[in-house]
């Protein structure tokens, strides 16, 4: 059932992930986490067609909504636009637009991760503040640039190998290729535990994916608390410290 009227509960829009509760189905195990496209919602019934169940071995400190972002679709959005299609290789300079979203963040740091130059542009200041947080090369703010072109060719004077095109707006490229997700469907398991190979490298050595901004806390206007990772337990135990 909905939880709230002001969410969507377009079911074929919106992913969720959920627990199973109750199950007649020997694929989905009480307990169990899954993710659906249901819609925003408390419960759900299903035959199961519609479920996705989360990789068995999910690492216990990483956040289980990351599985509608960096470990789900958006992260293997990524991983496959750059490795499937772009075929991007070592010190290769990619340009990525709607680059602070969920596909554009991951897209940006596992090229990163590949020893490419990145320069991704976004809508506002705060968005490039967070692309540079991430580790992307270049970022800018296409709204404000006063040329969109001097911008790009600031950024990158060398030029682009590659563009990831975010946003499905028509561009002129010498060879252009869309993709859906799910045409790499058997890879997805694999395709999975490498993104998580991937952040819990940063959860431990700060290289890989970051999947969180930093957040700072303040208190009486002082920080007093500065949080990035996936870690919310934590956050959470953090958080009661400081009512
Ligand atoms: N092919 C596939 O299988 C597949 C899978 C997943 C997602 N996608 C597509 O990949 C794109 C990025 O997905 P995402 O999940 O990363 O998106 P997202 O996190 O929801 O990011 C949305 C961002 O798009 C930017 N944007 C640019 N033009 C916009 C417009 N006209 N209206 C609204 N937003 C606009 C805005 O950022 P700025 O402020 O920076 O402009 C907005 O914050 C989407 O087009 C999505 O449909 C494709």
């Amino acid at each position: 059932m909905p939880n709230n009227k002001n969410i969507p509960t377009d079911g074929q829009k919106l992913n969720i992930n959920l627990r199973v509760i109750q199950s007649k189905n020997p694929a989905f195990h009480v307990g169990s986490h899954v993710v659906s496209r249901c819609g925003w919602r408390t419960h759900a019934v299903s035959d199961g067609k519609d479920l996705t169940p989360i990789m068995s071995d999910w690492a216990p400190d990483v956040s289980l909504s990351l599985a509608l972002g960096t470990i789900g679709m958006p992260g293997l959005t990524a991983l496959y636009g750059i490795e499937e299609v772009l075929g991007l290789q070592k010190n290769e300079t990619l340009l990525v637009n709607t680059a602070a979203g969920a596909v554009g963040t991951v897209v940006g740091q596992i090229a990163k991760i590949k020893g490419c130059k990145v320069v991704g542009s976004a809508g506002s200041d705060a968005k490039v503040a967070y692309l540079k947080e991430l580790g992307f090369d270049e970022a800018f703010n296409y709204k404000t640039v006063p040329s969109l072109e001097e911008a790009l060719k600031k950024a990158a004077p060398e030029g682009y190998d590659c563009f990831f095109e975010n946003v499905s707006e028509a561009c002129t490229v010498l060879r252009m290729e869309g993709f859906m997700v799910n045409r790499w469907e058997h890879k997805h398991p694999e395709s999975l535990k490498r993104l998580m190979a991937w952040l819990k490298e940063d959860v431990s050595s700060n290289c890989g994916i970051k999947c969180m901004p930093t957040f700072h806390f303040y208190k009486n206007g002082k920080m007093v608390f500065e949080f990035s990772g996936a870690n919310l337990e934590t956050l959470e135990n953090k958080l009661k410290e400081l009512r």
